[in-house]
């Protein structure tokens, strides 16, 4: 069986994702092509700090979208989570600054060095909120995302959580702040800092909408065969359900050919088999691909076309 359903237009974003090495770039890369020479406009980003879409393609990518050379329709970039922040915080430094000088007893200095802080999480929510922009101004058919290792895409996909509860905070400390000017003032007229938590509350709801849009986004889980990847893609799919993201399709990769005729391999598709017949047991609500272990690496846009002409279909 092949990944299908990628063509559909309804789809906007598709992500793969899994435990560190079982293939997540060379899926997305592969997925990508495919949809190029399919006549969509695609746009290949990766969200793992440690990015390998340009040693995937072989063709040097970095953080501004560039398009592929000798295919037409695939564009990729090499999202930066820390350049997002910086540009996050220059748009909005006038606003964070006034939300922190009217909602706290913090002085100029004090609120120099909070803006200063690093905030846990916050370079990945930026990256992210660079995916969502993306996709609002809708360039391109489809986006497909190479996400980093399980816990670092689960840390990603928990942003809208993680934004909500800051805005709820800042909101908190607005009513305050709004409400000492009621009284003084007789009236309050809300400033940028309101619109500025205003437009941070669409993002998130925007983002919700978009992960938890069963035919806008889909989550391809990649896995192989052996014991500590199973159990690694059970957990992340339980996870990922509870944040509203319904995983419907698997890849099983590295998957040694039936016909070796070398005992060792053998030995190791008969191990495989064992994890395939569990892998299939335990997820049997999924469509599951098979993709088989070839001889050399996956590197260049031949070999990615070629392994993607058995892994997609329509
Ligand atoms: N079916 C396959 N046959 C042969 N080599 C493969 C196959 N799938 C992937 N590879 C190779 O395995 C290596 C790891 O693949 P890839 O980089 O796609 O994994 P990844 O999940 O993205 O890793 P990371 O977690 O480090 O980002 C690459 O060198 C790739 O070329
Ligand atoms: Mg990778």
């Amino acid at each position: 069986m092949a990944l299908t359903g990628l063509l559909e237009s309804s789809l906007k974003l598709i992500l793969f994702g899994g435990k560190g090495g079982v293939g997540k770039t060379t899926c997305a890369s592969s997925a990508g092509l495919y949809l190029a020479n399919n006549n969509k406009n695609a746009l290949l980003i990766s969200a793992d700090p440690a990015h390998s879409l340009s040693d995937s393609l072989g063709k040097a990518i970095g953080d501004g979208v560039k398009q592929i050379e000798g295919v037409d329709k695939l564009s990729a970039i090499e999202i930066s989570a820390e350049k997002a922040l910086s540009r996050f915080k220059i748009e909005y430094e006038d606003e964070l600054r006034r939300l922190l000088d009217t909602s706290t007893y913090l002085d100029g200095e004090d609120i120099d060095s909070v803006l200063a802080l690093p905030i846990p999480g916050i370079d990945e929510v930026m990256g992210f909120k660079t995916i969502v922009d993306f996709i609002e101004e809708g360039k391109f058919d489809k986006y497909i995302v190479d996400t980093a290792p399980t816990g670092h895409a689960l840390r990603l996909l928990t942003f809208p959580e993680l934004l909500d509860d800051w805005i709820k905070v800042m909101a908190k400390m607005r009513w305050k702040y709004r409400y000492m000017v009621t009284s003084f003032a007789g009236k309050y007229k809300p400033d940028s800092a309101d619109d500025f938590l205003m437009s941070m509350k669409k993002t998130v709801k925007k983002i919700e909408g978009l992960l938890r849009g069963q035919s806008r986004c889909e989550f391809i889980m990649v896995t192989i065969p052996e014991d500590m990847a199973i159990k690694e893609t059970e957990r992340m799919i339980k996870s990922l359900d509870q944040y509203g993201m319904k995983v419907k399709q698997m890849v099983i990769n590295h998957v040694i050919p039936e016909q070796a005729d070398c005992p060792f391999c053998q030995g190791r598709r008969e191990e495989q088999d064992e994890y395939i017949g569990q892998i299939r047991e335990k997820f049997s609500d999924l469509k599951i691909t098979i993709v088989l272990l070839q001889p050399h690496e996956i590197k260049g846009i031949d070999a990615l076309k070629n392994i993607g002409s058995m892994v997609f279909a329509a």
